[in-house]
């Protein structure tokens, strides 16, 4: 498929998509998002994919935010729709996939971008990311989740002071508070991501995706994590993946997963 705002590349299990406006410091405008969604649909569709890897291309910007220009003459009706569309199309959509994605923020990640590196299930980032919710200087609240995934991950006090504040971090106070897994030199942000794909990859694709499932319900208002959990680990007891897994370590050799 081709796209204009992003690019996409897959290397054994590893695809990459890379957020590819750098005028633009990679603003999420609404065809940033359907491109992106149509994308991640995509890597979890193709069996052979296992871990997805979000960046943004140069040095500047993982993604500076959903594209303020596109909305500034918004209405009331405009702005709920928005905010409706994106979180259906793109950041719940990653949130939920059963292939886990990596974001690897490479520099400025405010408003949307921030919130679609907390959609992804793990963030790593380059020492001079800076990483915040600006919305309220602008006038608005985050729209893309950032007021719901902010405090699950850094607890509500502090998400309250980043929110109010519109204050900026950088990646390594980032790593300090938990809104990053790990902050590293920007020379080496892809090596790590791909580093942890592959450990990842090398896992049963069928248990990651109920593991994703289980967690992901714990968070979901009305929905009782571990019954959650129960189902699923009853589940992963009818895959292949299982069978093989409890196999290969009675053989004492290396697990052959497929997935299935
Ligand atoms: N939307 C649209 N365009 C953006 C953008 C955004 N979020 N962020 C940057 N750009 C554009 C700039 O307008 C500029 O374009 P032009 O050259 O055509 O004028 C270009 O990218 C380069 O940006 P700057 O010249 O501003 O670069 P800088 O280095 O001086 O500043 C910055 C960098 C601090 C990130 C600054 O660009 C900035 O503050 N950006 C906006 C950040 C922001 O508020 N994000 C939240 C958006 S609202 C949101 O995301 C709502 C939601 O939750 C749904």
């Amino acid at each position: 498929m081709e796209f204009q705002n992003i690019l996409t590349q897959t290397e054994g299990a590893i695809q990459t998509i890379t957020i590819n406006r750098p005028k633009q410091l990679n603003a999420l405008n609404k065809q940033t998002i359907e491109e992106l969604s149509t994308a991640f649909k995509a890597a979890e569709a193709n069996g052979s994919v296992r871990v997805i890897i979000v960046t943004g291309t140069g040095d500047k910007a993982f993604v500076a935010g959903a594209d303020i220009k596109e909305f500034a003459n918004f209405s009331v009706e405009q702005g709920a729709e928005l905010a409706q569309k994106g979180q259906d199309t793109l950041f719940n959509l990653v949130e939920r996939l059963k292939t886990p994605v990596i974001a690897a923020v490479n520099g400025f990640a405010l408003g949307g971008g921030l919130e679609l590196a907390m959609s992804a299930h793990i963030r790593i980032c380059s020492s001079n990311a800076k990483m915040g919710l600006p919305e309220v200087s602008l006038g608005v609240i985050p729209g893309y989740g950032g007021t719901q995934r902010l405090p699950q991950l850094i607890g509500k006090g502090r998400a309250n002071e980043l929110v109010f504040s519109a204050q900026m971090i950088d990646g390594n106070r980032a790593e300090q508070i938990g809104l990053v897994n790990h902050c590293v030199e920007p020379e080496a942000l892809m090596e790590t991501a791909n580093k942890l794909a592959t450990k990842i990859s090398r896992n049963s694709p069928s248990a990651i995706g109920f593991a994703i499932e289980a967690i992901n319900a714990g968070f979901e208002a009305g929905t009782n994590g571990y019954d959650t959990e129960i189902r699923s680990f009853g589940k992963s007891f009818g895959t292949d993946d299982f069978k093989e897994g409890t196999t290969a370590f009675i053989e004492k050799r290396k697990p052959s997963f497929t997935g299935k």
